[in-house]
């Protein structure tokens, strides 16, 4: 598509140039999955064609379409829009081809809803352990300029487990589309040993294309999106932003010269954001496989400030809210996601498949974990007004602990070959390290022992660093780990017994 655009029109599209978005001469085997005479209802799978080694794209019976197949080719090669099968329905003989059309503002039908609650792997461990999305979630990433919210959904298509990513570049800068049109090639699916390239799809719609197109962009990814839905699979949307649709939205109403509503937008825009939303899902297809659609949407509120309409909005209709901070972002500490400006509403949802994948303990060390860095938060503004100094031991082991969750825990390096990606079970050990850690040292401080000689512990130097050192193929290290942190803790404590 680019290439035949860079044929056409150079580097840059110039007006009037037109070209189909699917290639009509390129030639598809196809294999068909049912028979001639029997009956197909409308989402029933016919055929496969192996579109890339990585993915199987499943030929589906267009919606409102059903009867006895007249006929259906096989074995051969066709275009997308030669016919492949004839159904003979109510009204008549239909032919149908493996191209398919839908308005992409109409949501595309499924059979019904179902209870999302499998975790949608993004091997970020703020993400996933703290802040979890499931398949078929709404998640919004909120930050002002440089928070990181481009590198966050890039690290989430990269990784996550979904089958399909579709990542919308909806008025940002072009240099990111293109970087992730180098970077997604060279990147290799973990599962499957394939470029990453074939599980993605893009839609570019950078800050210097047309206005009108930018506010179509968001609903034709949800509508691919849905297609692929309906096959079964899951899939993940990111949309890069959403206030900028909802900018272009704005200046589109403005020249229909509709009433204003709040801050220039239109008053619908709250609507148009339900209905966006309201589209992702996990949901039984029309062709009896369950399928998902999530979508992790940016907001870049301006100045950062989240009391205006898109991110407020927002707040509303997604249940997953990753609050990016500036100043967690100008230390450099990322990804910036706030442990208290964030929720995510899917917690007890995904607890079962914690407790059944990885540990049924899980859910005890996600909470102590969030308790730590609660009791942390309170205890910072005490700590700038009198300084740690002043405080007992015990509190200050608070703030220690919290230092410890927050550097080996949650802030993760999206540019280290290892910490990159972390699976559940990496996510589940490191947590255990830590809380170990501090429970132990928690026990020990009742004899008196001084918190330095427990931050002069050669293992914490160590546990500081699991991020990087351990990867996700090594985690009986973690078991190393945990034994060391006995030892110097009995070590410690019985020094202090003999002292005393
Ligand atoms: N997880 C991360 N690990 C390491 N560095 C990061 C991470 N997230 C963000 N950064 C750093 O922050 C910079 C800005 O991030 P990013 O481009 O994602 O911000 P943004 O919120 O999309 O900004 P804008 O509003 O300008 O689009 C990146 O270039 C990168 O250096
Ligand atoms: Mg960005």
């Amino acid at each position: 598509m680019l290439k035949q655009l860079y044929e056409q029109s150079g580097s840059f599209i110039h007006k009037g140039v037109k070209l189909w978005p699917l290639d009509r001469e390129k030639k598809w085997g196809f294999i068909p999955q049912v028979k001639a005479g029997q009956y197909v209802n409308q989402g029933s799978i016919l055929g496969i064609v192996l579109e890339t080694p990585l993915f199987e794209h499943r030929i589906p019976v267009p919606p409102q379409i059903e009867g006895n197949l007249n006929y259906i080719h096989g074995g051969g090669k066709y275009a997308i829009d030669e016919p492949i099968a004839e159904i003979q329905t109510a009204s008549g003989p239909r032919e149908v081809m493996m191209l398919q059309r839908w308005p992409v503002r109409l949501a595309r039908p499924y059979l019904r809803r179902l209870i999302p609650n499998e975790l949608l792997i993004t091997g970020q461990r703020v993400i996933d352990t703290f802040f979890p999305l499931v398949k078929g979630g709404t998640a919004g990433i909120p930050g002002g300029f440089g928070t990181g919210k481009t590198i966050t959904q890039h690290q989430l298509s990269k990784w996550c487990d979904a089958d399909i990513i579709i990542y919308i570049g909806c008025g940002e800068r072009g240099n990111e589309m293109t970087g992730v049109l180098t970077d997604f090639p060279k990147l290799m699916d973990l599962k499957r040993g394939r470029p990453l390239m074939e599980r993605t799809i893009m839609i570019a719609n950078t800050s210097d294309m047309p206005l009108a197109a930018r506010e179509t962009s968001i609903y034709t990814g949800i509508t691919i999106a849905e297609y692929y839905r309906d096959m079964g699979y899951d899939v993940a949307l990111m949309a890069d932003s959403i206030s900028r649709w909802a900018e272009a939205l704005r200046e589109i109403s403005g020249r229909l010269e509709e009433m204003p509503a709040e801050e220039g937008f239109p008053a619908y825009l709250a609507s148009r954001l339900a209905k966006f939303y309201e589209r992702a899902g996990r949901v039984k297809a029309l062709c009896g496989k369950s399928g998902s659609v999530s979508t992790i949407c940016a907001v870049s509120p301006p100045g950062g400030d989240f009391s205006e309409p898109v991110t407020q909005h927002t707040k509303r209709f997604v249940r997953c809210f990753w609050g990016l901070n500036k100043g967690l972002a100008s230390a450099r500490y990322f990804p910036a996601i706030h442990y208290m400006e964030s929720y995510s509403e899917y917690l007890d949802l995904v607890q079962g498949w914690w407790q059944r994948e990885v540990d049924p303990e899980w859910k005890i060390l996600r909470d102590e974990a969030m308790q730590i860095l609660q009791q942390d938060y309170k205890l910072q503004r005490i700590v700038k007004l009198i300084g740690e100094d002043a405080l007992p031991d015990h509190q200050r082991l608070v703030l220690e602990g919290a230092k410890l969750l927050k550097n080996a825990f949650l802030q993760q390096n999206a540019f280290d070959e290892i910490d990159m990606f972390a699976v559940p079970k990496k996510q589940f050990l490191m947590l255990k390290i830590i809380l170990r850690f501090y429970d132990r040292a928690k026990e020990i401080i009742k004899f008196h022992i001084p918190l330095n000689s427990i931050r002069e512990l050669n293992v914490l130097n160590k546990i500081n660093r699991m991020k990087e050192k351990i990867s996700n193929e090594s985690l009986a290290q973690f078991d190393l780990l945990l034994r060391q942190i006995d030892n110097e803790m009995n070590e410690l404590e019985k020094e202090s017994r003999a002292v005393l």
